[in-house]
């Protein structure tokens, strides 16, 4: 079974169509499809059936869709997959009913789950969902706060991203009647992985490019996100500045510029990257990338060898160095 064909066989033919035109927008647009790919490959993994775990994988990459709606409200983003966001398309009001609306759609699918295991699967989706909501509203108090350190930005990142993908491999694999070891085995799997997404994400922000990458460059400057690429290079201007005092101006410059809310922010951007640039940021981030991917790794040699496994060590190490 091909789960991007049956995500794409969704019918949003439906009235109002100010509710559901957004919503086949986002659903057709594509993205990487990686959190039902992870549900079903976890599944496979442990021999279970395609047609059981279907309907999850699906909850799951319609969930995923619903928060990047409101997320991109939350982020001003105005580009994602290439295209303009729903926000900016429409309004704010439709992103935010249309996504009301993808949560709802979520979980009707999440309910075609066989009903003998459907009361765990809503247990593991629902801590997961507000996981989502606590690792977001951390997101945005970062952003007003400039003392973050890197400990709660793993915290955060570990609720608003990794926990999703964790949560559907962890599904996946509970579907195939996998025990409750390999279960937590592949969930922290999930969240190793889940870290090296975001840090890679954190590193497109700044460095992608905008055709492969399908959203603006510069979005968390702009927004003073505290990101692994900002925290990396306040730590190492910390050190510098200590021994030099270029060094201190530096660290000056780059905390008065994220203590700037701004409408246009291509000076700043520009800015912020040359200072960004001026340091080691980027490769002690992309190695931060793969020490997590390691990790994630060596979590699999405990698990059953077989193509479901060498499948699923092929996705993380693609994830590792994507552009997209
Ligand atoms: C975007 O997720 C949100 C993050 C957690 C960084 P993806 O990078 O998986 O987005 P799509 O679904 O492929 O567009
Ligand atoms: C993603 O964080 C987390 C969620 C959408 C829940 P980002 O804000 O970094 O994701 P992008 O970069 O907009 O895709
Ligand atoms: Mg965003
Ligand atoms: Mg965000
Ligand atoms: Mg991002």
């Amino acid at each position: 079974m091909n789960i991007n064909d049956e995500i794409l066989k969704l019918n949003w033919h439906r009235e109002p169509y100010g509710l559901y035109a957004p919503i086949a927008y986002t659903m057709a647009a594509g993205g990487k499809r990686v959190r039902p790919q992870l549900a079903m490959i976890a599944c496979g993994i442990f021999g279970g059936k395609e047609d059981e775990v279907a309907p999850a994988a699906m909850a799951l990459e319609v969930f995923h869709n619903f928060t990047l709606l409101h997320d991109d409200v939350m982020d001003k983003a105005e580009v994602r997959r290439g295209r303009p966001t729903v926000h900016i398309q429409w309004n704010e009001n439709t992103a935010i009913l249309s996504g009301d609306q993808m949560m709802i759609e979520a979980y009707k699918l999440l309910s075609e789950v066989p009903a003998e295991k459907l009361p765990k699967v809503l247990r593991l989706f629902n801590k997961m969902a507000t996981e989502i909501c606590e690792g977001q509203q951390y997101d945005v108090d970062f952003e007003s706060q400039d003392d973050v350190s890197i400990e709660a930005y793993l915290h955060m990142i570990r609720l608003k991203t990794s926990v999703l993908l964790a949560t559907a491999l962890q599904i996946g694999a509970y579907i195939a009647e996998a025990n409750e070891q390999q279960q937590e085995a592949l969930y922290q799997f999930g969240i190793n992985i889940g870290l090296a997404f975001q840090i890679q994400d954190d590193i497109l922000d700044v460095w992608g490019d905008p055709a492969t990458f399908g959203k603006a460059v510069g979005g968390d400057i702009s927004c003073n996100k505290k990101t692994f690429v900002y925290l990396e290079a306040m730590r190492q201007l910390g050190n510098e500045a200590m021994r030099q005092e270029a060094m201190r101006q530096e660290a000056i410059a780059l905390k008065e510029w994220y203590s700037q809310v701004l409408d246009d922010n291509t000076e700043k951007i520009a800015a912020v990257k040359s200072l960004f640039e001026q340091l080691n940021v980027r490769s002690a981030c992309e190695a931060v990338v793969e020490d997590y991917t390691q990790k994630a790794l060596q979590i699999l040699s405990g698990l059953p060898q077989n193509a479901a496994t060498e499948q699923l060590r092929q996705l993380a190490n693609k994830l590792n160095t994507r552009k997209d």
